[in-house]
């Protein structure tokens, strides 16, 4: 895996590393990982069956057994669960919320570890998560810590909602926002943190294609397109 280049994406909840993750991805024409649609499907089984979210047994069990298939469609994925698109179902804020939940139990950390490591295939690999620098990908050869303010980001998942006609407030968005910082930040295992050998960007009042410009010029000393 050490000589497979990775490229981590870490922060908080809509400091916009998705999207960034997929252009730079796209960019470099290589592998993607969205290591929060993993903890988000677990979230989604979980309350299909039924599972008490504070079960870190079962749903590690769940964790193991997932049958998915991540398909890239132009400029999405679509998310496929044992043959049934989920891409829209995971996207909620109480998926996203259930996942914060189950994603502090080490049993289900510890699960999606192996899961995730594999997503490391030639020619590269843009990792995308809160704990991708730290703990999955130690060894990636550029890690990178997107922030932005917590009313930034909330309007920005308030938008991403309303494009998918999922019905929010902004209030309530902001609130979960921080409640999921919170818990992120302060779990035991794996908490939100930038790697020490991160650069950090905080992108508070810049757009999308502001960002990428300003990662595309770290990657192009990186010089990534010629490896691999
Ligand atoms: O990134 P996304 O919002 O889809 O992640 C959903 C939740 O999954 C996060 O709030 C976080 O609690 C958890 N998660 C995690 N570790 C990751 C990715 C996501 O704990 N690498």
């Amino acid at each position: 895996m050490h000589n497979i280049p990775i490229i981590t994406l870490d922060g908080p909840s809509g400091s916009g590393k998705g999207t960034i993750s997929k252009l730079i991805a796209k960019h470099l024409n290589w592998h993607l990982l969205d290591s929060g649609a993993l903890y988000r499907l677990v979230a989604l089984v979980a309350e299909q069956h039924r599972i008490n979210l504070t079960n870190g047994a079962a749903i590690a069990a769940v964790a193991v057994h997932l049958d998915v298939q991540f398909n890239t469609l132009d400029d999405t994925v679509q998310i496929v669960l044992e043959g049934e698109d989920v891409t829209l179902a995971i996207s909620s804020e109480q998926c996203a919320m259930n996942a914060s939940r189950i994603a502090t139990h080490v049993l289900v950390r510890k699960a999606l570890k192996a899961r995730q490591r594999a997503f490391a295939k030639s020619p590269g690999l843009v990792a995308d998560g809160r704990d991708m620098g730290t703990v999955i990908f130690p060894h990636a050869h550029l890690k990178i810590f997107l922030t932005a303010s917590a009313e930034e980001r909330a309007n920005r998942r308030y938008k991403q909602l309303k494009n998918n006609s999922i019905n929010a407030s902004l209030p309530d968005v902001l609130a979960d926002i921080k409640q999921r910082d919170e818990r992120d930040l302060s779990r035991s295992i794996a908490p939100l943190k930038p790697a020490q050998d991160a650069t950090l960007l905080d992108c508070t009042g810049m757009s999308i294609s502001e960002v990428f410009a300003q990662l595309r010029s770290l990657i192009k000393i990186q010089d990534f397109k010629t490896q691999g």
